[in-house]
């Protein structure tokens, strides 16, 4: 197929929801992605953060091909090895609980606000979410999901979801009443702008639910899988939270979801009450077992606490060199934003020219996550990039 016909394929039969950048990959290695004319790049946004291990991990691939040629699907009516194996491990590495298998974060957190519905039994059903949160585009998700742009012309949302200022604790103690039953937040909102729950504000959340009976929920959609250098963010906090929500890096790049429900609360869904035809197949299940034992045998949590100090400080050499431009750098681990005093659209582009992949959010944060495994190397070839474009900017 040629390169124009794939272009006009796209415009022919794929509804236009996504802003897209013209290129066409052919191929993922690590770190690095080729285009259809051989171009090579640096690609630290991998995947949207699906891409923890980088592309293709041949570990993520043998064991994916190994359960494709021995069953490829199996429905949840049966039982299969791997999703009795990885909802073990999930388990192990996370609270003493059950898990439930979808394809998606949006989906995750659909199935949250259905436990919490069921936890209200009928007359509590009030979920409170943060402003600058992002939960997914489904409508349970999307009103959760504390950015009116993303919910301007799907109204009317379903009711009983209350949206407040991010790390204010007082403001939350203010919203609950006698219908609310579910808080959730994600420890550091991705998609909002890279911005840091407060530990102080955490632990007062999690009092705050024990003392109201409200279900604390964690999206780790993005956070979670290794990318704040803990396997899971809630566990730089000290708390443990009632349900956590898992997605994108789970299974190494195939279809994931994941709700993990704490033991006391994981009898609240009964049979029949929910359901996924797709989720915990056994090849996606393959996927993530290989993940999580990749990264525990590759000693990636450690290592990504190590590139992700050496991240942060190349990036404050960049913020020291350049103070006119940038504003802030944040984050955890290797998950990094560096907002700026101008929209980022700009660098973006110049960068994705000089064979670097980056995300910019919130018009002005500049959003770097790479794989956990990134070495020294490819995180001096990008902050070169990135130096040479900031430097040129107009
Ligand atoms: C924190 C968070 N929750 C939920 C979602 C939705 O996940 P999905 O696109 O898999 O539905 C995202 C996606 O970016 C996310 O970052």
């Amino acid at each position: 197929m040629k390169k124009q016909e794939i272009f006009d394929n796209y415009d022919n039969y794929i509804l236009h929801t996504y802003i897209k950048t013209k290129v066409i990959f052919v191929k993922g290695k690590g770190s690095y992605l080729w285009d259809i004319e051989g171009k090579k790049y640096l690609d630290f946004f991998p995947g949207w953060g699906v891409g923890s291990l980088g592309h293709c991990h041949p570990k993520v691939m043998s064991a994916i091909k190994d359960q494709v040629s021995k069953l490829i699907f199996i429905p949840n009516s049966y039982y299969h090895i791997a999703q009795a194996k990885l909802a073990k491990e999930i388990i192990y590495y996370s609270f003493k609980g059950k898990v439930f298998f979808c394809n998606s974060g949006a989906e995750a957190n659909e199935a949250a606000i259905k436990l919490a519905r069921k936890f209200g039994e009928g007359k509590r059903y009030e979920i409170i979410s943060f402003e600058n949160s992002f939960h997914g585009r489904t409508l349970g998700a999307l009103a959760l999901t504390g950015q009116e742009r993303y919910q301007r012309g799907f109204e009317p949302l379903p009711e009983g979801f209350r949206i407040v200022k991010f790390n204010d604790i007082e403001a939350v103690s203010r919203l609950i009443n006698e219908k609310t039953v579910a808080v959730i937040l994600e420890l550091v909102q991705g998609e909002g702008g890279v911005n840091l729950a407060k530990k102080e504000f955490v632990l007062e959340l999690r009092k705050l639910c024990d003392k109201n009976n409200l279900l604390l929920i964690v999206d780790e959609v993005q956070t979670g899988v290794g990318r704040t250098a803990k396997m899971f963010c809630y566990q730089h906090y000290d708390i443990i939270p009632d349900v956590m929500t898992l997605a994108k890096a789970l299974a190494g790049g195939l279809p994931i979801g994941c709700m993990v429900v704490r033991d006391k609360f994981s009898d609240l869904l009964k049979e029949g009450e929910h359901a996924s035809t797709f989720g915990g197949g056994p090849v996606v299940c393959r996927g993530a077992l290989a993940v999580l034992r990749t990264i525990q045998k590759e000693k990636l949590l450690a290592h990504a606490q190590k590139m992700g100090e050496y991240l942060l400080l190349k990036l404050n050499i960049l913020k020291n060199k350049y103070p006119q431009i940038i504003k802030e750098i944040r984050g955890i681990g290797l998950m990094w934003g560096i907002e700026l005093y101008r929209e980022g659209i700009q660098i973006v582009e110049r960068c994705f020219k000089e064979g670097l992949l980056i995300n910019c959010t919130h018009q002005k944060v500049l959003r770097i996550m790479p794989a956990l495994n990134v070495t020294y190397k490819e995180i001096d070839k990008a902050i070169n990039i990135l130096e040479r474009v900031i430097k040129d900017l107009r």
